[in-house]
């Protein structure tokens, strides 16, 4: 039995969909989305074509940076809904068919957490350890700030405490331990709790930093955290064997191949893109895919059951910290060459419509990329229908505004004031009022139906998920032309970069006399010459999906 025969390994043609609760739909009017308005709007994800759900953190929450500030790992949010509304969602998803993941947010906990309350009222305290504390800070503190707006150490002075604390990101999220056993131990019966309430894996945070252990002072002495990494994998797939993680990692390919683990992969089943991402970006703004095809030509395959987690944009700014400088100037001068776009001088806290002036052409495109790119696609919720921004929320809240469901008051996403929602509407072009699911459901020509056909398509094509890609040569230096193979059968998505037309001659080597091609996306057929020459058109900002049709085959196109 062929592997892609079976659902065994299904994570590696996913549709994977992230989404914030709380700004998703709200059900009881308080301005906060819960747990069972995402229930009742579980069929526009279910008809969108989406197998997999990230729910972003739902746990109990100070709620200074998002929820990622987490008090208790093994509750819900009491203003979400219950552990009961949770069961009934994943209930629901996997009648439609769809696995549910979320967060693991388990490199820090918040600090008005009961373990770090107690670790700081006293040295004897049993959570004590279950922190990284020293007397002095290292000499190096302020390298490798993650928030730079808002602080300047990675080290804390904690008066109760009486000593200075780690914490990689915000102050008030200080480091778990990861070498102390007692939170490895701990971190698997989180696991263990969620994976049996129904839960289909994770999407793990900050990895590099969860396995960091420069702070601890005999670091020298620790095991290697990637055997952690290997021990929590093995465990997750002993209690689920078809669970998986989902891994940010943002650090160059060579380091990043690491946490996939050895060739069997036996760490994260996926991890994020971020170079590829950055380089499309960079590639947009240079109407030339060039960049983006040097990346993946660098990009290391990953082990045969793992895969890349592809995305265009997310709950975080859009970070370009792995380019140039040269390069990051380029991208913010097409895309945010505002100061209040930019945020941490290395990145844009926008989506993508409005980078692109809101262009249909060129946005369908880069959708198009994503569901061809060898990976699995992640959307980011309100992506299906084109949602903008809100620069006058803080930071990154920007592009956490409420899903737009309709026309109506607060785009139908709650009947509360407008000022008690738990994110700011988007206004002007982009607002409920121009962007919505509701009126695009009914319009053939909206991005939620584009969105929907780039889906139906890319479930149907076992090629761009589990064949080997082949970047082709040609001529056109604006359009990024791929060949995908599996088991005889063969795509080649064109895509061009460019708001000039473009035509591309490729030789598709070995495919024989009588052959055509046939565009998954119109429908329109073409010939192919005797000794495999392909002539193509693409528009302005065009794409084609090619199935490659040999005198016998048998596709429905
Ligand atoms: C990750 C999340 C981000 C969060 C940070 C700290 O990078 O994506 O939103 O602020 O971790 O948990």
């Amino acid at each position: 039995m062929r592997l892609t025969e079976t659902a065994d390994v299904w994570w590696k043609n996913a549709v994977v969909y992230c989404l914030d609760i709380e700004t998703f739909f709200d059900t009881d009017g308080d301005g906060r989305g819960d747990i069972r308005g995402l229930s009742q709007r579980i069929d526009h994800l279910a008809e969108l074509g989406v197998t997999c759900l990230w729910l972003m953190p739902f746990y109990p929450t100070p709620d200074r940076d998002d929820g990622y500030d987490i008090t208790d790992f093994y509750g819900v949010d009491s203003r979400l809904g219950t552990h009961g509304d949770l069961v009934e969602l994943i209930t629901l998803a996997q009648d439609r068919g769809m696995r549910v993941i979320a967060d693991l947010v388990v490199n820090h906990t918040s600090d008005q957490h009961p373990w770090f309350q107690s670790a700081r009222a006293s040295r004897e305290s049993p959570y004590r350890d279950w922190y990284v504390w020293r007397d002095e800070p290292p000499e190096d503190a302020d390298k490798g700030i993650v928030f730079p707006d808002q602080e300047d150490s990675l080290w804390q002075y904690d008066e109760q405490a009486g000593q200075y604390y780690l914490h990689q990101f915000y102050k008030h999220q200080p480091d778990l331990d990861i070498a102390n056993p007692e939170v490895r131990e701990e971190i698997t019966r989180i696991l263990g709790f969620w994976l049996q309430l129904g839960l289909s894996g994770f999407r793990v945070d900050a990895v590099p930093f969860l396995l960091e252990t420069k702070g601890s002072l005999d670091a020298a002495d620790l095991p290697d955290p990637h055997d952690y990494l290997r021990d929590l994998r093995a465990f997750l797939n002993r209690r689920n064997g078809q669970a998986v993680l989902l891994g940010e990692v943002n650090l160059p390919y060579k380091d990043t191949r690491t946490f996939f683990g050895d060739e069997d992969g036996d760490e994260l089943t996926m991890c994020f893109d971020f170079i590829g991402m950055q380089k499309l970006y960079l590639s947009l703004a240079r109407s030339e895919p060039a960049e983006l095809v040097k990346a993946l030509r660098e990009r290391p395959d990953p082990p045969e059951e793992a895969q890349w987690g592809t995305f265009v944009r997310n709950h975080d700014e859009l970070t370009l910290d792995k380019l140039t400088e040269d390069e990051k100037k380029e991208v913010f001068a097409a895309f945010g060459p505002e100061e209040d776009m930019q945020l941490y001088g290395r990145g844009l806290r926008r989506r993508l419509p409005p980078m692109l002036g809101n262009d249909q052409a060129r946005l369908r495109m880069v959708y198009s990329m994503l569901f061809t790119l060898p990976g699995t696609p992640v959307l980011f919720y309100g992506e299906e229908i084109g949602m903008g921004e809100n620069l006058a929320a803080d930071g990154r809240n920007a592009v956490r505004s409420p899903m737009q469901w309709t026309r109506d008051p607060n785009g139908g996403f709650s009947t509360a004031d407008p000022d008690q929602l738990a994110g700011l509407v988007v206004e002007g072009e982009l607002s409920p009022e121009h962007v919505n699911v509701a009126d695009q459901r009914r319009d053939p020509d909206s991005l939620l139906n584009w969105i929907k056909l780039l889906i139906q398509r890319y479930r149907e094509c076992p090629e761009l998920s589990w064949g080997k890609y082949t970047i082709l040569e040609h001529e056109s230096p604006t359009v990024y032309a791929q060949l995908s193979e599996y088991e005889g059968g063969a795509v080649v998505a064109l895509h061009n970069f460019s708001d000039e037309p473009a035509e591309v001659t490729l030789a598709l080597a070995g495919t024989g006399v009588g052959v055509r091609v046939a565009d998954l996306l119109t429908g329109k057929t073409s010939e192919v010459d005797n000794d495999g020459t392909l002539r193509h058109p693409v528009g302005p900002y065009g794409c084609c999906w090619l199935r490659v049709l040999r005198p016998d085959d048998r596709y429905i196109i």
